[in-house]
């Protein structure tokens, strides 16, 4: 679905093309999603760790954000040795949560308030406490290829008595075999090794996700986020990955190429049947969107065909992978392109700003781009995820020490190197208000430490002060509901340091411009706009622009200043 461009600005007309031949769109076309990370939202109990309970007690200001659906990071039974990413009991919630009367509570009270619930779908794994990893390393019948298991060749000097199967690494680091003594062999974990990786060649195991995935759709849950999917099926043949030729060390996992690794056949084939399954229940129509990194080619077919659909939509990542704060206009407009250009005109878009495993926004471009970023991911066509706190432009808590880290990634690097890959800076408690634990916990010790910015930076300050990025954030969100923004044209346009793009439906027209440069612009958006003056709806708070007008050939933005403007005339 190719998305014009105007290299010109001055001359050229833009050619509408309609985003997408759907006409009645579906819940999770329209809505915001918000992704929850239960730990750090909202403390109920004062143990320190948040809860579902917190959640429930917090629904209004999700509501009140304008967003139609949440997304939780998992809460089922689990050791947490990767923050619950590592389940015990895929049909149960864990203690530290809650119970399932809390969850089934808070599905309730989230439909009464008509807001979705989409959970974690963890598929690539289990942890190794599941009963089924006991079983299959005990060959016990119907679980002996429930695993990837594998003995490389015989070698008295190794250490078991045996190669590793392959050079495969963890994502973690390090190698991704472990030996198991039990049964003599070694099985492969794609992250840390109390998370061995299913075996989706085996029907036992496709057999028992569907019975997952069916448990909680019939218990009302909306959707899933499926978990880490280029990582669910491996070389049957275990074949060694070629290294990458970069400098990284040996043990990064980096340092190989990963064709034997990721997006084999067989993933496409299972995400392929859990949309089947998926579309059986269709009274609400659940989503499932996939955890895709990687290149647009193997990305993008996890959209699948109309005869044999995949996800409702595979994560559009390239926002984190590919922006950077030195990245100019031109830039990001290709990053636009790259996936506006590369789906088919079936397929529906989607742009993620970041998560629970990603530095946050404000951190990675600075604060004075948080709206500009917020207004990408809300205006452009197609679904917006936003992770919790970027509407406030929350920030990384980068002074976690060594000893409070929590991440076992970091845990892996040691004391001397964790930072460099702890997911602990963006995980931090919510930053509620200015009270002990920012309104997190009543607990003055919270399982990772609160960003001390919390004292100015919360929520309740934003929600209160005139101009502040949840305002913003709010403004945006209703704007997207316009038929421009889910059914209209894309067309975009560089203009030096601006970034600019229009989405048109009938009469309705509005531009978007984005100065990612530190100087005042004024640039010539004509080509842009169908009519020939420009109106502020929604403007970031660097650029106090709010019902500003323009000549659509001469707008002003403030040093990154991001504007969302409405086409109009004058004469009309
Ligand atoms: C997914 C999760 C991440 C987790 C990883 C391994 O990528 O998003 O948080 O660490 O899976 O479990
Ligand atoms: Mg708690």
């Amino acid at each position: 679905m190719a998305a014009p461009r105007l290299a010109l600005l001055a001359l050229l007309a833009a050619t509408a093309c309609a985003v997408s031949p759907v006409d009645d769109l579906l819940w999770w076309q329209t809505s915001v999603i918000y992704q929850i990370y239960p730990r750090s939202f909202k403390d109920s109990d004062g143990d320190g760790v948040g809860d579902i309970k917190g959640i429930t007690s917090k629904l209004w200001y999700v509501k009140n954000l304008g967003v139609g659906a949440i997304w939780l990071s998992p809460i089922y039974k689990s050791p947490m040795v990767d923050m619950g990413y590592d389940i015990s009991d895929f049909y149960d919630i864990d203690p530290l949560f809650g119970t399932m009367d809390d969850f089934k509570e808070l599905l309730e009270e989230a439909h009464n308030m008509d807001l979705k619930v989409v959970m974690d779908f963890v598929v690539s794994y289990t942890s190794d406490q599941v009963p089924w990893f006991n079983k299959s390393v005990h060959r016990e019948d119907g679980f002996d290829d429930w695993y990837v298991w594998a003995r490389g060749e015989r070698n008295e000097s190794a250490e078991h008595g045996y190669n590793y199967p392959s050079n495969w690494l963890s994502a973690f680091n390090g190698p991704g075999w472990e030996w198991n003594d039990v049964r003599q062999e070694f099985y492969f974990h794609s992250f840390t090794k109390e998370q061995p990786d299913l075996n989706y060649r085996s029907q036992g195991v496709i057999d028992e996700m569907d019975r997952v995935l069916k448990f909680w759709f019939d218990l009302g849950v909306d959707g899933f986020r499926v978990d880490a999917v280029p990582q669910m099926a491996e070389d049957a043949c275990f074949r060694n990955e070629e290294p990458a030729g970069n400098d990284l060390p040996p043990y990064d996992y980096e340092y190989l190429t990963h064709k034997y690794t990721q997006h084999q056949p067989e993933t496409y084939a299972t995400i392929k049947h859990w949309r089947e399954l998926t579309d059986q229940y269709d009274n609400p129509p659940r989503v499932l969107m996939l955890e895709t990194y990687g290149p647009i080619d193997e990305v993008v077919d996890y959209y699948g065909t109309t005869e044999h659909p995949g996800g409702h939509f595979p994560f559009n990542f390239y926002f984190i992978t590919e922006l950077k704060n030195t990245s100019s206009a031109q830039d990001l407009d290709r990053i636009v392109h790259k996936w506006m250009d590369n789906i088919k005109a079936i397929d529906w878009p989607n742009w993620v700003l970041g998560n629970h495993d990603q530095r946050r926004v404000a951190t990675r471009f600075g604060p004075q781009l948080a709206d500009a970023m917020n207004m990408l991911s809300l205006l452009l066509p197609g679904t917006a995820i936003t992770f919790m706190g970027e509407e406030l432009a929350m920030e990384d808590h980068l002074g976690i020490t060594w000893e409070e880290t929590q991440d076992p990634w970091a845990i892996n690097a040691g004391p001397d190197e964790y930072m460099v890959y702890s997911r602990d800076p963006e995980r931090t408690p919510f930053q509620w208000d200015n009270t002990v634990s920012a309104g997190f916990s009543t607990n003055p010790k919270t399982w990772l430490p609160v960003n001390p910015n919390y004292e100015w930076l919360n929520a309740e300050n934003q929600l209160h002060l005139r101009i502040t990025h949840v305002l913003v954030y709010q403004n945006l969100v209703r704007l997207r509901q316009l038929d421009a923004f889910r059914r209209g044209s894309l067309t975009t346009a560089v203009v030096g340091d601006v970034f600019a793009f229009s989405r048109v439906y009938g009469d309705e027209a509005y531009v978007v411009a984005i100065n990612l440069g530190g100087t005042k612009e004024t640039v010539d958006l004509s080509a842009l706009s169908p009519l020939p003056n420009l109106v502020v709806s929604v403007s970031s708070i660097n650029s106090f622009a709010q019902y500003a007008t323009f000549p659509a050939d001469a707008v002003v933005l403030q040093p990154y200043g991001a504007l969302a403007l409405r086409s109009y005339d004058t004469t009309s």
